[in-house]
């Protein structure tokens, strides 16, 4: 193996660019900058001719290859900022998106929950970033993803939140007590139709899970297999969040009514989409 030359930072950057833009990449400029920084360690906005070492050029040659074959760039950092905190991730776990953070800031708005159940929990985003803010809160994460699980313990230990998130390994509730226990329920559910997943950016296509993606012919399969046992599980008055592809909200909404959801209001992502649908479960004798 030749050993890779040094390099300024300028040079790298053109360099890392160029083969990012030929592979597709969008924002190829942004993205070279970044994988400086990432390889370097240095602050990718220094003045161009700052020579990278050895190490770090030879870093960037692999960094560079795994994002031209569209790894998605958090698989190369190995986290992602959620709601100003940092998540560890891998390719075993849905990366956390902004979209989801539409869905956290609106129930920020509103009253903290105390005992709070996320459904496909991933990396943990959506219930330790709720955990972080409200100290009162427990919670129970599950999933049918042991790895993803894994990471989200991961996720535990790193934000200190031992003791107050319990992760499971279970086919949506199926390993759970049927008793309203919750008071908030969190559901970010694989939503893309199946035959929609081949025409994803690879990033999402070729690299995060299928289990986290796939939604069943009409994109709806997994709330609709999770609400009729789910509904038993909340409180009278507790509150379910289920994010969606907005083009199925209406779909979501009648289904959630038809358990008995009330109060049923969209919360918008940041272009406007109807992202995420919110609701009230008066209880199964209300
Ligand atoms: C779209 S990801 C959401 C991950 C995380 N909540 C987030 O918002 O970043 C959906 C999650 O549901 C999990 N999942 C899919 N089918 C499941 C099932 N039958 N039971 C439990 N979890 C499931 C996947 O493994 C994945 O972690």
């Amino acid at each position: 193996m030749t050993r890779p030359v040094s390099l300024t930072v300028g040079a790298a950057i053109h360099r890392a660019q160029a083969l990012l833009r030929e592979a597709g990449v969008d924002g190829p400029r942004r993205e070279a900058r970044l994988l400086v920084g990432l390889a370097s360690g240095l602050d990718a906005f220094l003045p161009t001719d700052t020579r990278l070492s050895p190490d770090a050029a030879g870093r960037l040659e692999v960094l560079v290859a795994r994002r031209a074959a569209r790894e998605p760039y958090a698989h190369l950092a190995e986290e992602r900022e959620f709601m100003g905190l940092r998540f560890l991730v891998s390719g075993a776990a849905l990366i956390p998106r902004p979209e989801t953070e539409c869905l956290i800031e609106a129930l920020f708005r509103d009253r903290p929950a105390r005992h709070i159940l996320d459904l496909g929990t991933g990396t943990g985003a959506m219930l330790l970033s709720l955990l972080d803010r409200w100290p009162d809160a427990r919670g129970v994460g599950v999933d049918r993803s042991v790895a993803a699980l894994a990471v989200a313990g991961r996720n535990v230990t790193a934000l200190g939140l031992h003791g107050r998130a319990l992760l499971l390994a279970s086919d949506w509730t199926g390993a759970l007590r049927a008793a309203p226990t919750f008071d908030l329920a969190v559901c970010n559910p694989p939503y893309v139709r199946t035959d929609e997943i081949g025409t994803l950016d690879p990033e999402v296509r070729d690299y995060e899970p299928r289990l986290a993606l796939d939604g069943g012919s009409d994109g709806l399969d997994s709330v609709r297999g999770l609400l009729p046992r789910l509904v038993r599980m909340l409180e009278p008055g507790a509150r379910a969040v289920f994010e969606t592809d907005p083009r199925l909200w209406e779909g979501l909404a009648a289904l959630t009514e038809q358990h008995g959801g009330r109060d049923i209001s969209c919360i918008p992502d940041l272009a406007g989409r109807r992202r995420g649908l919110i609701a009230r479960f008066p209880g199964l004798a209300g």
